[in-house]
Parts: structure tokens; sequence; C-alpha cells
């Protein structure tokens, strides 16, 4: 079906583009023609991280269903989790439009959409809402007017209140597109903040009788002295999992075309060589004491499984989506799970 709507989709602006299917995707999963998808032998699949027990290792990156609106259409994709947000304290317009724009040629989006969202707590409504009880990660980040020296407090109100309604919740530190929101990457930094999330998610947790993880989400645009540094500080405020990676702001890959021009994140197959050699180093570093998952420019199942055998636990996906449509979700389960048949 994507196939036959790809050619319209493809002549909108991005943005009426996403959302014109996020609708059509909820018309067919309310009408009943989107039947829920399931590998015929579901338990082949199955995977654990970050203490979660996954129905395949295939997960929507965050981004997409930005406000939890579309969960249950989502899920019935095939995906084993489902991120949604970034989600901030306080609802937010985003950037000015246009801030979306992708090249097929080059199979690559670039976005400056700077977290509009309706705000955390019209998300909580719509994931109370939604009838989804499969692997549900919560992404939280900070308001563009919240000072940057403020921002633990912005990702503090979110922790608290997506605390009850999430399987985990993704710190985001990476995007490009939040004025210095990715300095919170730096050592000092980033020790404050996790050290204060993570007392915040033992108290939550003796509260509330359960232990929801917390992962950090980094950008692909990290030296290698810089993702040392992230390894140990994870290990050392014992983070549950790492999320490699976000949108990158190198667009030398694109030369002369006008996407290359425009400000913003880019993704889709130019972020997967950089996304790779994060994810690689990363590995070798944590030596299996934090999982990872892996994220960056997955077009086709091969992808999934080359970021399984560099060491990732579980895979995000977006970009591909747009340019192959959901049919790469099985693709990947598929190309994922023979890997690991022959390992
Ligand atoms: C339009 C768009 C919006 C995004 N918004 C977010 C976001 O709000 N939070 C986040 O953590 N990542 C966001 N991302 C990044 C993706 O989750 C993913 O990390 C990145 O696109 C690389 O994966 P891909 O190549 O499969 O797209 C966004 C990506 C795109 C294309």
């Amino acid at each position: 079906m994507y196939a036959a709507l790809k050619p319209l989709l493809f002549r909108l602006n991005a943005e009426q583009a996403h959302h014109l299917t996020l609708r059509l995707l909820q018309l067919a999963y309310r009408s009943g023609l989107l039947k829920r998808q399931q590998p015929a032998n579901h338990k082949a699949g199955q995977t654990t991280l970050m203490g979660l027990t996954l129905p395949n290792a295939v997960g929507l990156a965050a981004g997409l269903d930005k406000n939890g609106a579309y969960i249950d259409a989502l899920a019935a994709l095939g995906f084993g989790f489902i991120e949604v947000g970034t989600v901030t304290p306080r609802p937010q317009p985003g950037n000015p439009r246009p801030r979306l724009f992708r090249s097929a040629a080059h199979q690559a989006i670039v976005n400056r959409m700077g977290f509009n969202n309706q705000g955390i707590d019209a998300l909580i409504d719509n994931v109370k809402k939604s009838r989804f009880n499969g692997i549900l990660g919560i992404n939280i980040g900070k308001n563009a007017t919240t000072p940057i020296e403020k921002a633990a407090d912005d990702y503090l109100i979110c922790l608290q209140k997506a605390y009850p309604h999430a399987s985990y919740i993704t710190v985001n530190i990476s995007s490009p597109n939040t004025k210095n929101l990715r300095a919170l990457q730096s050592e000092d930094e980033l020790t404050s903040l996790l050290t204060r999330l993570k007392n915040r998610q033992a108290q939550l947790s003796t509260q509330q009788g359960h232990y929801v993880p917390l992962a950090v989400k980094i950008a692909p645009d990290l030296t290698p002295e810089q993702i040392s540094i992230i390894a140990e500080v994870a290990q050392q405020t014992e983070i549950d999992g790492i999320i490699a990676t976000n949108t990158t702001i190198d667009k030398s890959s694109l030369g002369q075309h006008p996407l290359a021009a425009e400000a913003g994140g880019l993704s889709g197959l130019p972020v997967r060589s950089k996304a790779n050699q994060v994810l690689t180093q990363l590995a070798e570093e944590l030596n299996g004491c934090i999982p990872i998952i892996g994220v960056g420019g997955i077009m086709t199942g091969a992808d999934a499984a080359t970021k399984q055998q560099l060491g990732a636990s579980a895979v995000q996906i977006y970009s591909g989506l747009v340019f192959q449509g959901p049919t790469l979700i099985r693709d990947c389960i598929q190309a994922m799970h023979q890997t690991d048949a022959t390992f």
C-alpha cells in the first residue's frame, strides 16, 4: 500500500506528507484495514533490553510521533518497541516552517523541527488513551525557552510525569535544533545531569514499586575522546542504556545538493557510517556493561543486521520508513534473526 502512495506523498512538502501519512495510517488502523503484524513464530525474534522483554528488536525512533498520538496504529506495523517524543514540560511550536526537507536521491532527510510538541501532559493523556501494552519509550527534552543552566529541571519534570506510563525513558541531549542542548554531552554537564536523573529514578522506583530504565541518546558528531568520556560517565552513573545516534550536523556527504544548505540535523543513509562508528567504539568500550540501541541510516534489513553485529542489542528506524515504507520493519526483524542464528 505504501508503494502506491509514495509518489503522491513525495509530491507534497515533507511536513504535509508526514501528517497525511500518519492520518492515513490511523484511518487504516481504526477501520480494521491494518491488521496487527506479528511474525508467524513470534517468539523467534524475542529479546531483552534494559531488563525489558521485547517481541522483536526493531523499534520506532523518536521524533515521528512526538505527542504519542498514533501509538496503536504504529504498533500495529509490527515494531518491537515504540519511542514517542521528544516531549518537553510545556507545549511549544518548534521552529518556523519550512523545517523538514528530504532528498530521495540521497535517501536523506534534514530536519530543524525544534521539538514541536504539545507538552508532557498532552502526551501522557494520549498514552493513557492508547490500548498498546507493549514496550513504550518516552523521550524527554527541554523547552527552547529554558536556559541551559536550568535544563535538568525540565528533564526532571518530564521524568516524574512520564515515569508511571513508560517502559523506559530516554534523555535526549543530542538534538542539533535546540540551542546548546548538545553541550550537555560534555563530561561535567553529563555527570551532573545523569546523577540527578538517576537519583530521582531511584526515589520514583521505591515510591512506585517498579523500576523504569533510563537511556541517554547521543549525537553522531562526537570525537573518539568524547565518546570515551560518555562511555565512562554512563558506567559511573549506571545509566541503563545508550541510544546511538541522533541526526548529524555534518552535511558534507550531500555535496552541492540544496539539502546541504538547510540548517538542521541530517538523517537516513548519509548518517549511517558515522552512527556505526559511534556504535562500534561504544560497544568496544562498554564491553556489554550497558546495552546500546543502534539507530541512524538503517535503510535495509542488512543495515539492521550490521548494527547488531557491531554490538547493538536493538535498533530503531525513522528515515528508512519514509523511503522504504513499513516493509522495512519485517526486513530488519528477519535479517537480525538470521544474523543471530549464525552466531
Ligand atoms: C523529522 C525528524 C524528527 C526527529 N525528531 C527527533 C526527536 O524529537 N527526538 C529524538 O531523539 N530524535 C529525533 N529524530 C532523530 C531520529 O530519532 C533518529 O535518531 C535519526 O533520524 C537517525 O535515524 P534514521 O537515519 O533512521 O532516521 C528525528 C528525526 C527526524 C528525521
